[in-house]
């Protein structure tokens, strides 16, 4: 390991010194610029000293403090479910390894990375204020940075020190019953709704760079450079409604999303051109059954098709006016009113398959595509998704106080990865089955990319995070061969890496030629960027953050100008 010293003071305060300048609020901006070094006695290091100086930004501290002596008390320690120490941070990172030339743009990931107000800690991960990283790659060199999205919700917590908006478990406290009334009516309008865009980055086709999460407010734009807040994405049409698909299908030429409709219960499947804040309706798909339409965090597409799936974890109107969490949160688990997966054509809107399939738990799709037979008619749509064996139980798992405190018990919940076989021929049913032996990758799946250039197509490798056991979590990054039926994995004791995002080669041949990129959150309080190569899913580079990250969520790339 290369060993590093930080000569920024603002970099090298001791948490507590943190928390007591964050109690003061005074921090001045003007004096907020600090020369960065890193020295490096790795005499492998083939970069002087002078080239490795960069200036750190601004750095104001958060005005809300995480207490970092609370945090760290007991077995509380692990950096991936520690608030992140201070609001903004950038630097020129060491390389250990050698990053490949081509690999020239930024990597940007979001995540819940703020758990704390005042002296209030949230209890389930998906309610963090949302953290942004970005990773900048450009002649083999590593520029690193994180800064908090300034949302409403964020910044009313930060001004009042306390929460204001709803977000995934946590409901404000209300002085008295009248301002409980006026809560309910803030929540029909959604004016109560957060807008902590803490789920997921993308890149849509006119350069645009939006955060987002499930709240249709809580899409905001940033810019992937300084990462600023920019101000919210105005969706311009009369669409309305107050939730969306937390993981649009972006690519250059379109933004396909759904939207659930809650009063009666269906889904509108949506486009919006680059360039435009217009969603345009492709098609209506009516739930089959149940009293509100299934959690969609997110669905496939294939070349010609949406595929909506209709999942028994159903929304629950009752459970969003709960002031408390429920078990299952904004949702309720209805395995009497079945599942389905139903498939639009994207050109009509017409809908051409709608089936029962055995009961499921997905919060990610990997991919799908369409099945010919010999005289190239589709037959069948084939989807693929992290599938939790049709058990809700990993939303509790989720919750800080589990990721806290693990003991050495293995009390992951299992994951497989989940294979729907939905005939066209007018069959009621579709079937579900694993793709590959589960104890290929220890009996854990979620958080899956692959390669862009295969979305919608028949495609051979998917990356996400797996299991080594006993966990609490998922630990391990895995490729998966679903042609081969195997699977590779990558581990290290005590690391929690996030999402494995594949970033192709620029005229590549194969799939798997590219770079694999996650952040690794360890149990020592460190963290670092990881580099694995795509086709052997072997390390090629690693590098150090100055302090270890939060766990993160979803990222997405920008490829240099
Ligand atoms: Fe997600």
């Amino acid at each position: 390991m290369a060993s590093m010293r930080f000569s920024t003071i603002r970099n090298s305060l001791s948490p507590a010194i943190v928390a007591a300048h964050d109690k003061s609020c005074s921090i001045n901006n003007s004096t907020a610029h600090h020369g960065f070094s890193f020295w490096s006695n790795n005499s492998t290091s083939k970069r002087n000293a002078r080239d490795l100086t960069v200036t750190s930004i601004a750095a104001p501290l958060p005005v809300i403090a995480p207490s970092w002596e609370k945090e760290s008390a007991g077995n509380r320690d692990h950096v991936a479910w520690t608030s992140v120490r201070q609001e903004r941070w950038e630097g020129e990172l060491i390389v250990q390894g050698e990053i490949p030339l081509w690999l020239s743009g930024t990597y940007l990931r979001n995540g819940p990375g703020l758990w704390r107000i005042g002296d209030y800690d949230f209890r389930h991960l998906f309610d963090g204020y949302a953290t942004l990283v970005k990773l900048h790659f450009e002649n083999g060199r590593l520029i690193a940075s994180h800064r908090q999205i300034e949302s409403e919700a964020y910044k009313a917590a930060k001004k009042n020190n306390k929460l204001c908006y709803r977000e995934f478990s946590e409901v404000p406290k209300r002085d008295n019953f009248l301002a409980y009334v006026g809560e309910l009516a803030n929540l029909f309008s959604g004016a109560s709704l957060t807008d902590n865009a803490n789920t997921g980055v993308v890149k849509l086709g006119d350069g645009r760079v939006v955060c987002l999460t499930e709240t249709q407010k809580g899409s905001i734009v940033i810019d992937p450079d300084t990462l600023d807040t920019l101000g919210r994405f105005e969706y311009s049409d009369t669409l309305g409604g107050l939730i969306h698909s937390a993981h649009p299908i972006v690519t250059e030429k379109e933004f396909l999303t759904l939207l659930p409709d809650l009063v009666i219960p269906g889904y509108l499947v949506v486009r919006m051109e680059p360039g435009t804040n217009e969603r345009k309706v492709i098609g209506r798909v009516n739930c089959r059954h149940g009293p509100a339409p299934g959690w969609v965090h997110s669905f496939p597409v294939t070349e010609h098709y949406v595929v909506v799936p209709e999942m028994p974890l159903r929304y629950c109107a009752q459970n969003l006016l709960k002031a408390e969490p429920t078990p299952l949160y904004k949702f309720q688990w209805h395995p009497d009113s079945k599942a389905f997966v139903h498939v639009m054509c994207k050109a009509s809107g017409k809908i051409v398959a709608s089936v029962e399939v055995p009961l499921f738990v997905t919060f990610h799709f990997i991919n799908a595509y369409e099945e010919e037979d010999e005289d190239g008619r589709v037959t069948a749509i084939i989807a693929h998704c992290c599938e939790h064996n049709a058990d809700t139980t990993i939303l509790e798992k989720l919750k800080l106080q589990n990721l806290r405190s693990f003991s050495g018990e293995d009390v992951l919940p299992d994951a497989r990865v989940g294979r729907f076989i939905i005939p066209l021929d007018g069959s009621p049913y579709g079937k579900l089955d694993a793709a590959l032996d589960p104890d290929e990758h220890g009996r854990g799946v979620d958080m899956c990319s692959i390669n862009p250039n295969y979305l919608g197509r028949k495609y051979r490798y998917a990356y996400a995070c797996g299991a080594h056991r006993p966990c609490n979590f998922p630990n391990t990054l895995t490729k998966i061969d679903l042609v081969e039926k195997k699977a590779k994995n990558w581990y290290e004791e005590g690391a929690v890496p996030s999402e494995p995002f594949f970033v192709p080669r620029p005229g590549a041949a194969e799939e798997d030629d590219g770079v694999v990129i996650s952040m690794i959150s360890q149990k020592n309080g460190g963290g670092y960027a990881l580099l694995l190569d795509g086709s052997t899913f072997e390390e090629i580079a690693r590098a150090n953050f100055p302090y270890g990250l939060p766990y993160g969520l979803h990222g997405c790339w920008v490829p240099k100008k």
